[in-house]
């Protein structure tokens, strides 16, 4: 039971990879040491990986979610044939506590519970989750590879440009290839790309330290930039298109991403930029009927207080670190998903589609 399954597709690279499932256990890699270490820590249980989305050693929307499906996979191997029912359902409660904000965490445990509620003995729900979880993750694989395709498509190709992008969107944020960075890898792949400006992505650094470490060893051309230098970016005329991912898009087009994606959309805008969000449909929440009902997570000041443990402000000072913000659908061109493209979306363009 140790030989790692890693999906793949078409025998096409799809970059780093950030999870491994050897049957019975799941190996994340620790993106909260990223780039300075590659240090894989192995979980056996559903809590160890509720704990580990909580404090991101895994973290991005889909690999949330993916990571999700395995820790009740795991809770199903543990359990013991007295109670089963109870210990899974127990885990899916601690895993969607973990995170509020990306809602492919709460669709990768209904996938779970529709399995669940279709099993009758421990084997059986032990076999199929295992098996729905590497589904999942082979999904999103997929998905990621169908939107690069529809994203191409929605492009002037006829010389290469560069781009923007925000946070990380790549594989280490999903189960192979990314999202918004699975595009920029197409356009590479396809000789459209001359650069790619990277958001270093503050107070986490996810664009510092997790997207110019994936791109740069793929030989992708990514350029490191301070977050408050992208109007400037803009202005300069290269940058044709920013791309970015999502955590969750509402049914009127609003979509939660990393904090500093809204900013983003406003620059975009005022300098004739196209603002471009990718997102698997998991990442669809039709419930929601706009960005201001989703939840913003707010995480702990210490982010902001401290860079790797330095103070870097006074002791003690107030702090607001909400880690998402809603961009409202009016500022976006194009959302891109496995099923299609959402242009100028709004209520109509997303009920088309979902
Ligand atoms: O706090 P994080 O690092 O989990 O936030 C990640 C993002 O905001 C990503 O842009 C989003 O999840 C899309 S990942 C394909």
């Amino acid at each position: 039971m140790s030989e790692p399954v890693s999906p793949s597709h078409r025998n096409r690279a799809i970059g780093t990879v950030a999870m491994r499932w050897h049957g019975d256990r799941l190996d994340l890699l620790d993106q909260r040491v990223l780039p300075a270490e590659e240090s894989w820590l192995s979980h056996h249980d559903a809590s160890s990986v509720a704990s580990s989305i909580r404090d991101m050693v895994v973290r991005g929307a889909p690999a949330i979610g993916i990571s999700a499906g395995y820790g009740v996979a795991l809770a199903a191997l543990q359990s013991s044939s007295n109670g089963w029912r109870e210990a899974i359902e127990e885990a899916m409660t601690e895993l969607a506590e973990s995170r509020p904000t990306a809602v492919n965490l709460f669709w990768a445990l209904r996938q779970m519970r529709n399995v669940l509620d279709a099993c009758s003995t421990r084997g059986q729900a032990a076999e199929r989750l295992a098996k729905t979880a590497i589904r999942l993750h082979e999904d999103d694989l997929s998905a990621n590879l169908a939107m690069a395709e529809h994203a191409l498509g929605v492009m002037d190709q006829t010389a290469p440009f560069a781009v923007l992008t925000h946070c990380n969107t790549g594989a280490l944020a999903t189960g192979g290839y990314g999202t918004a960075l699975g595009v920029v890898r197409h356009l590479h792949e396809k000789k459209l790309l001359t650069q790619v400006y990277a958001d270093e992505t503050r107070p986490w650094l996810q664009g510092s330290r997790l997207t110019a470490w994936e791109l740069a060893r793929e030989g992708i051309p990514v350029t490191l930039n301070a977050d408050s230098a992208a109007a400037a970016i803009m202005a300069q005329g290269e940058v044709k298109w920013v791309i970015v991912g999502a955590d969750r898009i509402t049914a009127n087009g609003d979509v939660a991403n990393k904090i500093g994606t809204y900013s983003l959309a406003v620059l975009a805008r005022y300098h004739k930029v196209k603002f471009m969000v990718v997102a698997p449909a998991s990442t669809v929440d039709m419930e929601l009927a706009s960005g201001r009902d989703i939840p913003i997570e707010q995480r702990e000041g210490r982010e902001l207080l401290q860079v790797q443990g330095v103070p870097i402000a006074p002791p003690g000072i107030d702090v607001y670190n909400p880690v998402f913000d809603v961009t409202p659908a009016n500022l976006i061109d194009a959302i891109v998903t496995e099923r299609g493209v959402v242009y100028e979306p709004g209520v109509s363009g997303m009920k088309g589609l979902f």
